[in-house]
């Protein structure tokens, strides 16, 4: 079958590790007999540079006409005073809220091949792991599309200085909570059925409508344990019992919070994919497959752009991502999957993920290798 992928590479490492990763699908595409067509978008501050906008109409116009997006990443040093309309991760924003991408899916897990790189003792993995293994695999379903990202914002101007004033809103309807949920239960139903509501209840109103929402939602999930907790408590679970977790569904900032605080726990912010998933039912749904827009959790990392360093793991597993949600090709994204595993397992590491104690945990020597060569590994495994 043919398929349409917008691919946006952005800025900083953004183009070098989305190119191994369209190499990797084209493969994949081969070997299983799919096609896949890019149209190559501007946004980010490669937009900025050649159209005076992050998020030109037509990158965006022209994603929405596509089976699914990857995306690299965007931003730089080069466009941080720019006011934030204009930033290059206003484009982010748009392209999220302009294709309706409200769930965010952030999995977590440590793989085996890089317990090194893990900073928690096994001591502290074991105890929270209901097998008591020295592991853990969470999932965050961040919500994407409201709360403080979106809500009403603004400036109070006054000649007094110290009277000046600055405001975001964190708002919440009721249909933006259940919808959600609902992505969050449907992830637990296909996990170990367990979903953890996170957040501030103790103090913010929102997150006490929240957990009414939640309470309601439940219902129609009599099979899955739900819990609350508060993003603070949360954030120090996370690190001191991670095995704990399963499904974790918050807010737009709690989520942007907590998911960058789970991936150092995988040993590095390179290694993990994302998949933001908008509704079956809405009108930019494909084949009665939601929207999707797949994106590495990382940003575009501009100190380490251009020197072939960059981890291509995160994007590629996001193409594994996009081919099992938007596409429905589950067999297509575990050969992805397996093929980073196979390279992981052969010792293969770019530095982020590089052993930084003396512990050896595999019986394999680690090789340190660039982006190109990274990618290229995982070729060779996925021809395999
Ligand atoms: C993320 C990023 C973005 C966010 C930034 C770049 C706007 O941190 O995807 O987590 O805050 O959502
Ligand atoms: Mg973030």
């Amino acid at each position: 079958m043919n398929y349409s992928i917008a691919l946006i590479p952005g800025d900083g490492i953004g183009p070098e590790v989305v190119e191994p990763a369209t190499e990797v699908l084209d493969a994949v595409g081969d070997k299983f007999g799919h096609v896949f067509n890019y149209v190559e978008l501007e946004a980010g501050g490669k937009a900025i540079d050649s159209t005076g906008e992050p998020l030109p109409a037509e990158t965006l116009e022209a994603a929405k006409q596509c089976d699914a997006v990857l995306l690299g990443a965007v931003g730089g040093p080069k466009w941080e005073t720019l006011p934030g309309h204009l930033r290059p991760e206003a484009a982010l924003l748009g392209l999220r809220s302009g294709l309706g991408v409200f769930a965010n899916l952030r999995p977590a897990a440590l793989l085996p091949q890089l317990k090194a790189a893990c900073p928690l003792k096994d001591e502290v993995l074991m105890a929270s792991h209901p097998e008591g293994k020295a592991t853990f695999d969470l999932l965050i379903v961040r919500e994407l599309t409201g709360g403080l990202y979106f809500g009403k914002k603004g400036r109070v101007d006054s000649s007094d200085t110290a009277a000046r004033a600055a405001f975001d809103t964190e708002y919440y309807s009721w249909a933006e909570i259940e919808r959600v949920l609902r992505a969050g239960y449907a992830a637990a139903s296909v996990r170990r059925k367990k979903l953890c509501v996170v957040d501030k209840a103790n103090v913010l109103e929102s997150s006490r409508f929240w957990r009414e929402v939640a309470a309601v939602v439940s219902k129609d999930y009599p099979d899955i344990e739900t819990s609350y907790m508060y993003a603070d408590n949360c954030s120090m679970q996370l690190i001191r019992a991670p095995g704990q977790f399963d499904v974790i569904v918050t807010s737009n900032v709690f989520g942007d919070i907590l998911s960058d605080e789970a991936s150092v726990l995988t040993g590095s912010i390179g290694m993990l994919p994302s998949a933001s998933l908008g509704s079956p039912t809405d009108s930019l749904a494909k084949n009665d497959r939601p929207m999707g827009m797949y994106e590495p959790i990382h940003g575009s990392a501009p100190d380490i752009a251009g020197q072939d360093i960059a981890n291509p793991l995160a994007t590629i597993l996001s193409t594994a991502m996009l081919l099992r949600y938007s596409f429905g090709l589950e067999k297509e994204a575990r050969a992805i999957e397996a093929a980073v595993n196979a390279v992981l397992d052969n010792g293969l590491r770019t530095k982020d993920i590089a052993n930084r104690s003396n512990t050896n945990h595999s019986n394999t020597a680690e090789k340190i290798v660039g982006t190109k060569a990274m990618g290229e590994a995982v070729l060779k495994a996925l021809e395999q």
